[in-house]
């Protein structure tokens, strides 16, 4: 099977949060289940640098948006046999600082930006050489490419158009823009009302993916359930009610390749749950580096996170304050929401024995506070996946977290079986739940036969990506066997 995906985060070329390890992840394992698989992506600053490896295409492609051409040029990189990444190079868009935003400000033009993203990857699949049997689309950077396949094989003479598939990874990023913008899109007024992708006189990129992909999945099977209600559904619920006969919720896995604990670049020690000597030093260490105490008798909380709204910042640390008088240390790394990240600080200069706090960006810090921590603290209000969880059970790091989408179903609580138990949940949306979850688990620290226990089920967890991947093969298989749409 010939696969198109589109993103405009891949691990390990560009990342703001999970999505990026989810392509890249996914993309691989696809490919060596003897899938065909591309992924276009934006060119964005710092790549050629990066990978100087990556090699033009010979090929430009200029299309319109609104009133004006625009062009790109393609560039490739082949990873792997099976495996390349194609990106689309258009210097004004993509050659920025950020992603998304700059000094916490969206830019102004994401809108043109990821129109025309969406367009490039519509061409792609119409012109490539060897054309995808189907395009899967993520996130609303891309929402808008099923639409523009269908409406090219509804109006342009594309007569065979590949089966196109959305993934929703956030329904609360949904690309909204003044309706002005929807012009740039050159699409007629067919599909500019509420049942379309208007959404309250804006153009709502996601929402176009929700009407026009084929097939929609999201990245857990409880997310799945959660967005088709109002209090999940971020407006979309009614839309998303409307489709969920094609909406299917697959886990996301784990690249165990990168997220290892033995022979990691990133680690000084290899554990592994067997002997856990090496995550002892890797907590001495981390202890000495951020300086705290160096008390292997106090157990350690980690978390990596962006800081918003969505991952219980607020309720992190309302409940550090309350617990920071227990004997206990934490460890926080993370960055977002300017009121969040002067929090963190204030609460480590509160508690300098107790908690150590690093504001910004670091993959290898993450790596190394998955493997010092005894506990991964996750309060997330609502969690479509999330790797973090699944990343610390294989770093012997025991999560606590909400009760909500992909952490309810990666995560086994005592009480839902103690014999598998890996971690512990809590389900009222309180920093007071939270509070008393990581009571829990001071009680388990004070056993070491049940810290012990739950380490080596968590440890021995399996979630890697093949699960996943035959899931998703498996759907657009059915995608594929669907009769086509009638044209007209
Ligand atoms: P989300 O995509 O909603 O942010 P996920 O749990 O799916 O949540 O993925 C988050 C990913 O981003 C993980 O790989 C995590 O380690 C990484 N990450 C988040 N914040 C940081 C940070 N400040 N430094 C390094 N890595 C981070
Ligand atoms: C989004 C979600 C996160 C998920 C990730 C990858 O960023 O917030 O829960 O793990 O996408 O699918």
């Amino acid at each position: 099977m010939n696969i198109l995906l589109a993103s405009s985060e891949v691990y390990p070329y560009s990342k703001t949060g999970g999505l990026c390890d989810m392509l890249g992840a996914m993309a691989k394992t696809l490919a060596q289940s003897g899938a065909k698989v591309s992924v276009v992506t934006p060119l964005y600053r710092g790549l050629f640098e990066r990978f100087p490896d990556i090699q033009p295409l010979g090929w430009r492609i200029t299309l319109p948006l609104g009133t004006r051409w625009v062009e790109a040029e393609l560039f490739v990189r082949e990873p792997q046999a099976g495996f390349r990444v194609l990106f689309v190079h258009q210097a004004e868009f993509f050659q920025r600082a950020g992603l998304y935003q700059d000094e916490g400000r969206d830019y102004a033009d994401n809108g043109a930006r990821f129109i025309f993203f969406a367009k490039c990857v519509a061409y792609l699949a119409r012109h490539l050489q060897e054309r995808p049997d189907v395009v899967h689309a993520h996130d609303w950077q891309a929402g808008l490419a099923p639409l523009f396949i269908r409406d090219q094989h509804l109006r342009d003479g594309w007569a065979k158009p590949p089966a196109t598939c959305l993934t929703i990874h956030n329904l609360a990023y949904q690309g909204l823009f003044p309706a002005t913008e929807y012009a740039l899109t050159n699409l007629p007024m067919d599909y500019w009302h509420p049942g379309g992708v208007e959404f309250y006189q804006h153009l709502n990129c996601l929402k176009a993916g929700l009407h026009y992909a084929d097939g929609l999945t999201t990245v857990s099977p409880r997310y799945a359930r959660e967005i088709l209600t109002e209090p999940y559904g971020c407006g979309l619920d009614g839309v998303l009610r409307g489709r969920h006969h094609v909406l299917s919720g697959i886990l996301n896995g784990v690249d165990y390749s990168e997220w290892r604990t033995t022979r990691n670049p990133h680690l000084r020690h290899s554990y592994s749950w067997r002997s856990l000597a090496g995550k002892a030093a890797e907590k001495a260490d981390l202890q000495r580096e951020l300086n705290l105490p160096v008390r292997p008798e106090l157990p350690l909380f980690g978390s990596v996170s962006r800081l918003v709204d969505q991952k219980g910042t607020d309720l992190l640390l309302a409940a550090l304050e309350e617990m920071l008088t227990a004997p206990m240390q934490a460890v926080l790394l993370g960055s977002g929401d300017p009121g969040f990240e002067a929090a963190y600080r204030v609460l480590a200069r509160r508690h300098p024995e107790r908690v150590a706090v690093r504001i910004g960006y670091d993959h290898p810090l993450a790596h190394r506070i998955e493997a010092a921590s005894d506990f991964y603290l996750m309060p997330s209000r609502f969690e479509p996946c999330g790797l973090n969880q699944m990343y610390s059970l294989r770093y012997g790091s025991i999560p606590i977290v909400r009760a909500t989408g992909g952490l309810d179903d990666s995560v086994v609580d005592p009480n839902e079986n103690i014999e598998h138990a890996t971690g512990i949940k809590f389900f009222e949306e309180s920093a007071r739940a939270l509070a008393k979850a990581i009571r829990k688990a001071l009680v388990i620290y004070a056993d070491p036969e049940l810290l012990e226990h739950f380490r080596v089920n968590g440890m021995q967890a399996d979630f890697s990506w093949e699960k996943s991947a035959a899931q998703y093969l498996q759907f657009y298989r059915e995608l594929l066997a669907r009769p086509v749409a009638a044209v007209g």
